[in-house]
């Protein structure tokens, strides 16, 4: 099974990124051809530096090498290195319906937030398919939030297949369903755009100044304790074990505990939780030719298949040889 995953580098990493996606895309790498790539094409959209668009890119190569990403056996690259998703991003657009991209709900959201739309924004889903369509991608996991941009992908490829013939591979949906929305400190979805993230690799001295600000509600310490609407809880139970999670669940319920010493318990925890990662981050980080090394390699095999797909779909809509 061909698994593909895509990840945005518009800012560092945090904890919601790996409980919701990262652990599950590196779940996958064992059983199945997995290929993930640094979505940095989809990151222009949001107009970051080239500076920090650069920075960011070799943070998120890192970040997932760091959490055990196998570059032998998965094929890691940048969008950017292989254009040849541009191209067919260009001969897939002009088989999509204009409606079809006006009904998605994640560009109204960013134009409801106020933000002033760019083209491609407004394209951005067909990018999308082009990344899934062009290596034949048979599972694509991702987050609750990109399930209508697989259902978008979908309907181009039907559409296409329609009037050029069975071409294009349909992918599954498979929507990691496993992890909750992770909230953030201010107990929105933790994310990059509202500031309230906890990031992966931040030091233990970054982390607790996030854990202490976690927002609680104000119930006197004496009083019990609601774990199923606590953000403190929701995080503790992505990390501590099933014993010790029933525990909290008792402190909770029973009163007698103050939101202080579940936090202190939850930075524990997480500080031990990412400590391997961090000290392999660093060893891979110091070695500055690594990354590069290992995303050149990737684009190689990725092209490969890349460019069959779009020989085929260049030469189904009559510009091939
Ligand atoms: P952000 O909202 O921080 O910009 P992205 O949109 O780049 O994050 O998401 C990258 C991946 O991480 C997606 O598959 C998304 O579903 C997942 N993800 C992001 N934030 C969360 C969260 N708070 N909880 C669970 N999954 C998340
Ligand atoms: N839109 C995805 C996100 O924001 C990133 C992405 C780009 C992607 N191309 C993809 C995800 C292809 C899966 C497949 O999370």
């Amino acid at each position: 099974m061909r698994v593909l995953s895509g990840i945005q580098p518009s800012g560092k990493l945090h904890i919601g990124n790996f409980f919701g996606a990262m652990r599950q895309h590196l779940q996958l790498q064992a059983e199945n051809e997995a290929f993930y790539f640094i979505a940095d094409y989809h990151a222009l959209t949001s107009s970051p530096s080239a500076e920090d668009l650069r920075a960011y890119t070799i943070d998120v190569a890192l970040d997932y090498l760091a959490l055990g990403l196998d570059p032998e056996k998965t094929v890691f690259w940048k969008q950017s290195d292989v254009p040849e998703v541009t191209e067919l991003a260009w001969l897939l657009s002009c088989v999509t319906p204009m409606g079809l991209l006006q009904r998605c709900t994640s560009y109204k959201d960013k134009v409801a937030q106020g933000i002033s739309p760019n083209h491609g924004l407004f394209a951005y889903p067909v990018l999308q398919a082009a990344d899934i369509l062009i290596f034949d991608s048979n599972l694509v996991p991702v987050g609750a939030d990109q399930k209508q941009h697989i259902e978008v992908t979908r309907d181009i490829a039907q559409r296409f297949n329609a009037i050029y013939g069975e071409l294009l591979v349909l992918p599954d949906e498979h929507i990691i369903e496993s992890v909750a929305v992770v909230p953030g400190v201010d107990g929105r979805k933790m994310s990059k755009s509202y500031d309230n993230t906890i990031g992966i690799f931040e030091t233990e001295k970054q982390m607790k100044k996030k854990v202490m600000r976690i927002m609680t509600d104000s119930t006197p310490v004496e009083d019990p304790k609601n774990p199923d609407t606590c953000n403190v809880f929701a995080l503790l139970k992505l990390v501590a074990g099933e014993d010790e999670l029933a525990e909290w669940k008792d402190k909770y319920q029973q009163g007698g505990m103050g939101y202080g010493s579940a936090k202190k318990r939850l930075l524990e925890i997480l500080v031990e939780y990412f400590k391997p990662y961090r000290e392999r981050r660093q060893e891979l980080a110091a070695d500055a030719g690594y990354v590069e090394q290992v995303l050149a390699d990737g684009a190689q095999r990725a092209k490969a298949v890349a460019s069959v797909t779009l020989e085929k779909v260049r030469k189904a809509v009559g510009i091939g040889r």
